[in-house]
């Protein structure tokens, strides 16, 4: 089926989408029209209840999930002044994510699409950290080389229209995110660490720990993270059992210490890329996801392309989160899904832009 995006170079006429996402612990519910102007998003985060247990419970994440997801569409379209009669189209995250979480939103799509009668988009949430970008900054086309840098997901994709991705590089182990949050958590923070850590990073010696860079074999472009996170939790509890004080500035100097690792793994892979494929010549760099809210990732990126020559685009610090409006906006680019597709659509929660895909 075509996309929204196809029907109105057609027609000429705009197309307004809404949307949910729900696939991890933020519900949120958005209106936005011909995938670059939100109109309203309405979001609730269950950040407070996690924290509680110093990460996300699936099951309680489903359940707030449940809670909050009819309230935030009625204010998703009061505030826009919009009723169900000016949806053209539903959208939804259905991959990936928690499960659990994942198909209350789903669910609650097609209840909504099936009601209403109006067609169902599904939205891939990886594309859609990508598509936050759309919302502000309305010359950015395709091609281009986007980084997602998430509390899920750590990938270099080489950008070839609005919905084809391919894979250059992704993370064999955890992803950045996680790191952050993980060692935020040993540093006694709470959860979700991860401004948190870019704050002490700020004020702390970038070179007080020795980190290495990790290297993944046979691979220029995959990300390890796995070994970074453990040397630098290593290295906390060995202080704790050697009865040494974990103050403030150690605090700053191990944050400073870990970003500035994570950092350098991520532009030694986007360096090689930039040496090594020619088709990345001339092409935007694009940063998306919750990471890249990090002010000293955003940085150095902005180093790198500048030495290279690229251009880069950086959404604003509210659309690098989890958020409703962001899966509207790729929405407008994706295939409307037929009757029948749309009754049967489910949620993975597995990554389904193959990874074997490499360039
Ligand atoms: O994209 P996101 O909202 O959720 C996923 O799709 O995974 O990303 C959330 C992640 C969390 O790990 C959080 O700690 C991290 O983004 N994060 C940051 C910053 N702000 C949020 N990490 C580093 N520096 C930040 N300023
Ligand atoms: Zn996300």
């Amino acid at each position: 089926m075509e996309s929204l995006y196809e029907l109105k170079k057609r027609d000429g006429k705009d197309r307004v989408v809404l949307a949910i996402e729900s696939s991890c612990d933020e519900t949120s519910v958005a209106i936005v029209k011909n995938g670059r102007e939100q109109l309203s998003c309405a979001t609730a985060t269950q950040t407070d209840i996690h924290a509680l247990y110093g990460g996300v419970v699936p099951e309680i994440a489903s359940r707030a999930h449940t809670e909050a997801i009819c309230g935030l569409t009625e204010k998703a379209l009061s505030d826009s002044s919009l009723t169900m009669d000016d949806i053209d189209a539903i959208g939804v995250t259905n991959t990936p994510g928690l499960i659990g979480a994942l198909l209350t939103g789903v669910c609650f799509a097609k209840g909504l699409a099936y009601a209403t009668k109006k067609p169902l988009i599904a939205i891939d949430h990886i594309k859609g950290h990508t598509a936050a970008n759309y919302l502000c900054f309305p010359e950015l086309e395709p091609p281009f080389t986007a980084l997602v840098v998430s509390g899920g997901h750590t990938s270099l994709f080489a950008v070839e229209s609005y919905t084809e991705y391919r894979v250059i590089g992704s993370t064999r182990d955890d992803a950045a995110g996680e790191v952050f949050d993980k060692v935020a958590r040993v540093l006694g923070l709470p959860y979700p660490g991860g401004a948190a850590m870019d704050r002490l990073a700020s004020e702390g010696d970038k070179n007080a720990l020795k980190l290495t860079v990790s290297h993944v074999e046979g691979s220029k472009y995959d990300f390890s993270f796995s070994g970074l996170k453990t040397a630098v939790i290593n290295k906390v509890h060995q202080m704790e059992q050697k009865g040494e004080e974990l103050d403030h500035k150690t605090k700053c100097d191990i944050a400073a210490s870990m970003t500035n690792a994570l950092i350098k793994t991520v532009i030694t892979r986007l360096e090689a890329y930039f040496e090594e494929c020619p088709e990345i010549k001339g092409r935007p760099i694009v940063l998306a996801g919750g990471v890249a809210a990090n002010s000293h990732l955003r940085k150095a990126l902005k180093e790198t392309t500048e030495k290279y020559g690229a251009v880069l685009y950086q959404p604003p610090l509210s659309l690098c989160g989890d958020n409703a409006a962001m899966i509207a906006a790729q929405g407008f680019y994706e295939p409307i899904l037929d009757e029948k597709k749309a009754l049967t659509l489910n949620a993975y929660a597995t990554a389904r832009i193959n990874p074997l895909k490499k360039a």
